[in-house]
């Protein structure tokens, strides 16, 4: 077994699934060790053992609802309490919610808020002291190609998401010359539980545009790595990223309405 400490490591939210699972292979495969955290405590084990029998090196569960201020909190004495140096924070974890805002249900809507607004900040603010006194660290938070315009039907989602994407290209912006980087990852439709759990279903259209996952977490890491403030992967999803540059948002508006109506 490899002793703690001689390999970097990675804090993973959101890594029981879709692409947070993706970004915990790829690191541990890459010899780093990852504190993997979400809610399902079970799932997280099963992907420990496999990570560490794949890859040796060391796998942590920290089983938190990140939807909580206090099990934010709590997520960070987690890390704390294994007493060595974050290298690379990854805040992926995030859940959506479909439909016409006066259906959707205002508590799924807080959680919503709780987890891909707060737990962001919460996460950035309690690793990014120390970073910065070591005078590196990477930061990788994850947006959307809803990022870039309003989301009918999915109206508070997307403007999560162009927080997340506000907030990393600042901070990104004010951490110049410390070591420490932000990169914001915005990637399109993605083949994960995430729409379904949305309440939403993967029209055809966006089965089109679908980049894979692995590929998606692969451009995220290599980005994050890199330094980069941001990364759209896919060629249909960059063109998604631009497109609110030149057409007024309210087309913009009538256009996302259409199609995430088709995935009603
Ligand atoms: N899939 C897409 O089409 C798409 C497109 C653009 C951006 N994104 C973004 O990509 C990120 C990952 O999404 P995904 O597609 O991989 O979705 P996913 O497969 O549904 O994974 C979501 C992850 O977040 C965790 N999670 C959910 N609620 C949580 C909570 N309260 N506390 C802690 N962890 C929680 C889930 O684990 P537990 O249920 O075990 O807690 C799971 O590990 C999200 O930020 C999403 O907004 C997704």
């Amino acid at each position: 077994m490899t002793t703690p400490g001689t390999r970097p490591l990675a804090l993973v939210t959101g890594a029981s699934s879709g692409l947070g699972l993706e970004f915990a292979r790829l690191l541990a495969a890459e010899g780093w060790d990852v504190a993997l955290c979400a809610r399902s405590h079970d799932t997280l084990e099963a992907i420990r053992g496999e990570l560490e029998q794949d890859h040796g090196g060391q796998a942590y569960v920290l089983a938190r609802d990140l939807s909580r201020g206090s099990e934010v909190d709590a997520a960070l004495a987690d890390v704390r309490a294994l007493a060595r140096p974050l290298d690379l924070l990854v805040a992926n974890a995030g859940i959506g919610l479909h439909g016409p805002y006066l259906d959707t249900d205002a508590a799924a809507e807080r959680d919503m808020l709780h987890l891909n607004v707060e737990s962001t900040v919460g996460l950035v603010r309690g690793v990014l002291p120390d970073m910065v006194a070591r005078g590196q660290g990477r930061i990788l938070t994850v947006g959307s190609v809803g990022s870039f315009t309003p989301g009918p039907l999915m109206a508070t989602y997307y403007a999560t998401k162009a927080f997340v994407l506000s907030y990393s290209d600042a901070l990104a912006e004010e951490l110049t010359g410390t070591g420490v980087s932000v990169t914001c990852l915005c990637p399109g439709p993605l083949p994960t539980p995430f729409l379904e759990r949305a309440g939403a279903r993967s029209s055809g259209a966006a089965a089109r545009g679908m980049v894979e996952t692995r590929a998606v977490a692969r451009a995220g890491l290599d980005a994050a790595l890199a330094g980069r403030r941001r990364v759209v992967p896919g060629w249909l999803n960059k063109l998604s990223a631009v497109l609110p540059r030149w057409l007024p948002r309210t087309l913009m508006a009538k256009l996302v309405h259409r199609v995430q109506a088709s995935r009603r």
